[in-house]
């Protein structure tokens, strides 16, 4: 939640059985490319299923501040009236990424190859996330970054300059950095690579694809360059998965509950969540399965399972690191301890996922060892309702609610508004799918 502490608090009572359908809000990641490259196209572009979430609301003024001219219309349309690519112009003021690190690193990857002066900061969470992993590539791109401690913190100042392409070989499997660098790519002279350890999602490739944008991959190396235009397009963004794994897990964790979630974007780099629960013994069925804008989508059936506990690590964990939060609660409950492991990436999202899970989860009675790089969980836990701390984080505020949902007892949460970046109706769908369920806002 930006820089504004909300003093209120989520109680959350124990949940019955969750039934009936729900679509979940647009994903997250695919609205910020969309903007993006929206704002950098020639024409008219049209968003349908867009998030209207606080994260990319931000990358949407962002961009406005450029230039670019975007317009929300109904619950998820966006109309964006683009610049072309090189029609951005100098901000008059500095550009504020509130808890967005997809706005940051991604802006950064476009403000680096404009002939202007920008500056990028965040609210008091981004400006402590590390920006080196794409400063420092984009530098040797031919930009000027200048940041707070050796360039790594935010705010940043951006001096863009004419770019020359690199082949960049990333030492963690991020789709920010990726992404930035591919972004980019667009303006620099020759061919730019990136390749990464292990894929991170690949929404800004197969959106490149979709509208017509040079890209080629090879296993983990991707390669774009150059373009002169980007003609308008029309793209429908799917539900997020980010957002549909609370209520899988909360439908795994509570008996006689049997949810349909629509339209849910099942991007393989996005779905190692269902790898994982399946792992624990969970049956979730995928239905209608349809291709929408260059993503698969589907319908997800689950119902309430009995899990047993499970390892997580190596290539898995980028394909389910928004999703740690959520797998964590069902580990915490499922019979038998679970490992996550090779998952450190979480001590820098928005914030130390690892040490907020570890401890709100251990207010619930779970028993949890904190690791460098991941948590062990002892598992078989009757959650007990608590009162507990979203750390101002959406999706540790959002997993907190999961546990609520399934534990015995009240539950109140900290600052439950923080859960805008991502779900900004998340409360209200928690109250539609339980009714009864989700209390107030406690002053
Ligand atoms: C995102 C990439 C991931 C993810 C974040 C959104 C994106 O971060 O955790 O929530 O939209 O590209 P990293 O690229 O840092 O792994």
């Amino acid at each position: 939640m930006g820089q504004i502490s909300v003093k209120n608090r989520m109680r959350i009572l124990p949940a019955g059985p969750l039934k009936g359908e729900l679509t979940l809000p647009g994903d997250k990641s695919i609205t910020h490319r969309a903007i993006i490259l929206g704002s950098l196209a020639d024409g008219v572009t049209e968003i349908g299923g867009a998030l209207r979430g606080d994260d990319c609301r931000r990358t949407a003024v962002a961009l406005g501040a450029m230039g670019a001219a975007i317009e929300e219309q109904g619950d998820d349309r966006l109309l964006i009236r683009g610049c072309s690519l090189h029609g951005l112009t100098e901000p008059g003021d500095i550009l504020d990424a509130g808890n967005s690190g997809t706005t940051m690193r991604l802006l950064a990857g476009v403000l680096a190859a404009q002939p202007f002066f920008s500056v990028l900061t965040g609210d008091q969470y981004l400006r402590k996330r590390p920006m080196a992993r794409v400063a420092a590539p984009l530098r040797s791109m031919g930009a000027t970054i200048l940041g707070r401690e050796g360039g790594n913190f935010p705010p940043l100042g951006i001096l863009g300059s004419r770019l020359r392409a690199i082949d960049y070989v990333s030492p963690i499997a991020s789709a920010q950095v990726k992404s930035a660098i591919l972004l980019a790519g667009l303006f620099a002279e020759g061919e730019t690579t990136v390749t990464e350890p292990s894929l991170s999602r690949d929404h800004t490739e197969r959106m490149f694809e979709a509208v017509g944008i040079p890209i080629r991959r090879n296993g983990l190396t991707v390669r774009t360059r150059r373009v002169t235009t980007i003609p308008a397009f029309r793209l429908t963004v799917p539900g997020d998965f980010s957002a549909a794994a609370f209520f899988l897990v909360a439908a795994l964790l509570i008996p006689g509950s049997e949810l349909t979630l629509r339209g849910v974007g099942m991007n393989p780099t996005r779905t190692g969540l269902l790898d994982a629960l399946a792992s624990m013994g969970a049956a979730i069925e995928a239905g209608r399965s349809r291709v929408i804008s260059g993503e698969p989508v589907a319908d997800l059936f689950v119902r309430s399972q009995e899990l047993h506990g499970t390892e997580v690590g190596g290539a898995l964990i980028p394909r389910m690191i928004d999703e740690i939060p959520a797998f964590a609660v069902a580990a915490a409950v499922a019979k038998g301890p679970t490992i996550i492991r090779d998952a450190a990436e979480l001590r820098v999202k928005e914030v130390d996922r690892l040490a907020a899970l570890a401890k709100e989860l251990r207010r619930f009675g779970a028993e949890v060892e904190e690791r460098p790089d991941g948590l062990l969980l002892h598992g078989s836990c009757l959650l007990s309702g608590c009162e507990c701390d979203s750390w101002g984080d959406h999706r540790i505020a959002m997993a907190l609610a999961v546990a609520g949902l399934a534990a015995t007892g009240s539950t109140s949460i900290s600052d439950p508004l923080c859960v805008s970046s991502s779900f900004p109706d998340f409360w209200e769908r928690v109250e539609a799918i339980r009714h009864g369920a989700v209390d107030s806002l406690e002053g």
